[in-house]
């Protein structure tokens, strides 16, 4: 194979996005676009020109027998099922984030691939390909802060309107789109929180429900998190505040990083602070420490055509690297269902969770949700049906 046939599944916001990016690809070639809903289909794939076809169900889509690849861009319940539907056809899956809604249909998406070791399986977590988040995670690898003692993560400029959630009805639902603001806009913090610190044992969440916005799942949240080393960590996201803030701290025994405004700042100290706190005879001390402004490189290119890209190539020949593997993205999943579940039932919550205890409470949302909107409802019971 020289060149990868690719298909995109769903092409609204981001499915759209996703065809002039597989375009752009020279080892790749978009041949197939897939949504129900079938005025969408047939409009996207004049842009997508070359007689690239039109399906309106995954079952068409992959019956046709017709792409090496697909790009799963429909909302998240779905990419469950037709992730699992894609391996069983002996597809590679490149699917978009979050992964999931809960760590146990991840978990599935995991279990199926593992069928299937010949197929890749990539998540579009493009905010890996930025050279700052490089930069700071080869710098924490490295050992540049110390021993971290604490981070504290404040991603709020995330605002969105209300006009926003009243543009799909899966949006903002339970049932249509399984949570708020850690399941559609913090996915990439929570992966790159995971990519830069690991997972934390446990969490400690408060969670509000719609303080912002007439949405009945979260729009605010705030975290407290503990490692497996007694380092902790802060988490707070927020969809409500304008202009809103995205500040990575970290505390180490080197020093502090700031990331903030595309600037890494770093005030080193001159020894280990922990080293200096046990040996300093002074009861005030202070130690010498100097700023640094961390360089790193420019971006290059598009970072979800990057993500793509990798991938084409990855298909092409095994031994590439992804950006981020599928079963990274249960990570995320997990930290973001911890901290609901925390937030929304007011304990602490270790991980790895318990699944079953989560699952329980979302099928409770779902029942009781005040929004009882017909793509929402469609989504459940596929999702039901299905597995
Ligand atoms: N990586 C990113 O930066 C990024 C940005 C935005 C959205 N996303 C993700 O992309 C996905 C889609 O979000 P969006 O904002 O584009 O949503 P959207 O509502 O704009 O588009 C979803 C599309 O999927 C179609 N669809 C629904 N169910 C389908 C099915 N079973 N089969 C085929 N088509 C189906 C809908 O008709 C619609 O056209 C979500 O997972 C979201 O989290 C990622």
């Amino acid at each position: 194979m020289d060149k990868v046939k690719v298909g995109i599944i769903g092409v609204g916001n981001m499915g759209s996005g996703h065809i002039n990016f597989v375009k752009n690809i020279p080892q790749a070639e978009l041949v197939a676009i897939c949504d129900i809903d079938q005025a969408k289909a047939d409009e996207k794939v004049q842009v997508a020109g070359n007689g690239c076809r039109a399906f309106y169900s995954t079952d068409d889509l992959f019956a046709a027998k017709c792409v090496d690849m697909v790009i799963i861009a429909v909302p998240h319940y779905f990419h469950t099922p037709i992730a699992i539907e894609a391996f069983r056809n002996g597809i590679h899956v490149l699917c978009e984030k979050p992964i999931a809604v809960t760590k146990s249909d991840a978990q599935k998406m995991i279990d199926e691939h593992a069928k299937h070791p010949e197929l890749r399986f990539g998540l579009m977590f493009q905010q890996r390909t930025l050279e700052a988040h490089r930069k700071i995670k080869k710098l924490i690898e490295g050992g540049e802060f110390g021993r971290i003692l604490r981070v504290n993560w404040t991603v709020t400029d995330w605002f969105r309107s209300q006009s926003y959630y009243d543009s799909g009805s899966w949006r903002a639902t339970w049932g249509g789109e399984g949570g708020g603001v850690l399941l559609n806009q913090c996915p990439h913090h929570l992966d790159l929180f995971q990519w830069f610190f690991g997972l934390p044992v446990k969490v400690r969440s408060t969670v509000s429900i719609g303080k912002y916005h007439d949405i009945e799942v979260e729009d605010d949240v705030n975290t407290y998190c503990e490692f497996a080393d007694g380092s902790t960590g802060n988490f707070i996201t927020s969809t409500g505040e304008f202009p809103g803030t995205n500040r990575l701290e970290i505390s180490g025994t080197r020093g502090r990083m700031v990331f903030e405004e595309g600037v890494i700042k770093f005030r080193r100290t001159e020894e280990d602070v922990n080293e200096f706190c046990r040996t300093t005879p002074e009861s005030f001390p202070s130690m010498t420490t100097w700023d640094i402004e961390i360089p790193y490189k420019k971006d290059v290119g598009q970072p979800h055509q990057n993500v793509t890209e990798a991938f084409v190539k990855a298909v092409l020949d095994p031994k590439a690297k992804l950006v981020a593997e599928g079963w990274e993205g249960i990570r995320s999943v997990e930290f973001g269902n911890a901290m609901l579940y925390s937030g929304l039932n007011k304990v602490e919550v270790p991980i790895p969770m318990d699944t079953a205890k989560y699952d329980a409470m979302l099928q409770d949302l779902i029942k009781n949700s005040r929004f009882k909107k017909k793509e929402a409802k469609k989504s459940v019971v596929d999702m039901n049906n299905s597995f």
